[in-house]
């Protein structure tokens, strides 16, 4: 049986940044952000329910949902934030089981999954141990307001979307800290990803 780690953080705290490292040691890598992303493609099976709930405004001019009107959307108001989570988190965590099975199949020793809402959501009982990805409030706004090009207004409601960050930290097994430059991140992931080896054997 593989070892399946769940990989969490706040919004822009560095999870794809630390998915790399683990990539780079041969640990398959499970992105439900990605997979949640195809789900917003014409024709599968969520995008017309979330169409019915969130009116064609949210639509891109190829027909797709744009995702980042469908965050404008979902992140101002709660109750079509957990109704959207309620369609896209069974089809995701469906595909996440027949990937995890996919894996170990080939007998890969460890799955990386990568949930942002792991703490938030069931998801959690997917994975067997928990790794969170921290940086300090300060550098996480700054880095989403760089990276989604939003104002620190947008920034701010989006990361109060999700549970505090120092709360996460107490739930999860490892923390990894990402709030210095990529080389300190890296070797608080070697350190880490030591321990879980170890941890398993
Ligand atoms: N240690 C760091 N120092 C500076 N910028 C960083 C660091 N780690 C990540 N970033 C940048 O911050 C942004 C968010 O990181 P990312 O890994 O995409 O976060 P997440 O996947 O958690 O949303 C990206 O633009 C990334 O390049
Ligand atoms: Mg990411």
């Amino acid at each position: 049986m593989a070892t399946i780690i769940g990989l969490t953080g706040g919004i822009a705290t560095g999870k794809s940044t630390v998915s790399k490292m683990f990539e780079e040691q041969g640990v398959p890598v499970i992105d439900t952000d990605l997979i949640a992303k195809k789900q917003l493609q014409k024709g599968k099976p969520a995008y017309k329910e979330i169409l019915a709930l969130c009116g064609e405004d949210i639509l891109a001019p190829n027909g797709d949902i744009n995702r980042n009107k469908l965050a404008k959307t979902i992140f101002s108001d709660k109750t079509i934030r957990q109704k959207v989570n309620a369609i896209v988190h069974p089809k995701v965590k469906k595909i996440v089981k027949t990937e995890i099975k996919h894996f170990e199949d080939l007998d890969e020793p460890f799955v990386l999954l990568v949930v942002p809402l792991l703490f938030e959501t069931d998801f959690y009982k997917l994975v067997d141990i928990s790794v969170l990805v921290y940086a300090r409030k300060k550098d996480q706004v700054e880095r989403l307001i760089a990276r989604e090009n939003i104002d620190e207004a947008y920034a701010k409601q989006k990361i109060k979307a999700q549970l505090p960050l120092s709360k996460k930290r107490e739930m999860a097994d490892y923390v990894i800290d990402n709030s210095k430059n990529i080389m300190e991140t890296r070797k608080s992931f070697q350190r880490v990803f030591k321990k879980i080896q170890h941890s398993v054997e």
